[in-house]
């Protein structure tokens, strides 16, 4: 199946940003690492990073002209502020995961919102950049009705 992972605003700068939050590893690297696991399994994964929201909000849409069959995203702080977003997804009808990277609800009141949680398969918070592996691993699961 076609997969997609998107992530949002300053994820670029995984590796060097608040390390002690995010940890070491490269986007590069997680990148790398989540479309050798899908390729291993016999699927295709497209990664995307963007600071531009509509960039995101245009790769949704154009998702449901490709045939892509599952989403994941780290919204970045899009979580807590775009309503574009979620209406993207709801638009689109793809179902998606949201992955955070640090846990959300243990840091600042903002980051607990999220307008994109209700309409999401599943969320995946605190457990580092391994977050993106199981949230693919599930979409796997999902989208072929099996884990191997
Ligand atoms: C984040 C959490 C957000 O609150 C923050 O704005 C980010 C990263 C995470 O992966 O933990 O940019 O989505």
């Amino acid at each position: 199946a076609k997969l997609l992972v998107l992530n949002g605003p300053n994820l670029n700068l995984l590796g060097t940003r608040e390390p002690e939050i995010y940890g070491a590893q490269t986007l590069d690297q997680i990148h790398q690492h989540l479309q050798q696991f899908a390729t291993n399994q016999g699927h295709q994964c497209e990664c995307l990073q963007s600071n531009r929201e509509y960039e995101l909000i245009e790769r949704i849409h154009a998702a449901k002209l490709d045939g892509t069959a599952f989403i994941i995203i780290n919204p970045g702080a899009l979580t807590h502020t775009s309503i574009a977003l979620r209406d993207a997804f709801t638009g689109v009808g793809i179902p998606f995961i949201e992955v955070h990277i640090s846990n959300v609800h243990a840091r600042e009141n903002f980051r607990k919102h999220s307008y994109l949680a209700d309409v999401a398969a599943g969320v995946i918070a605190g457990l580092g950049s391994q977050g993106y592996e199981l949230a693919l691993q599930a979409a796997i699961k999902q989208v072929t009705g099996s884990n191997e």
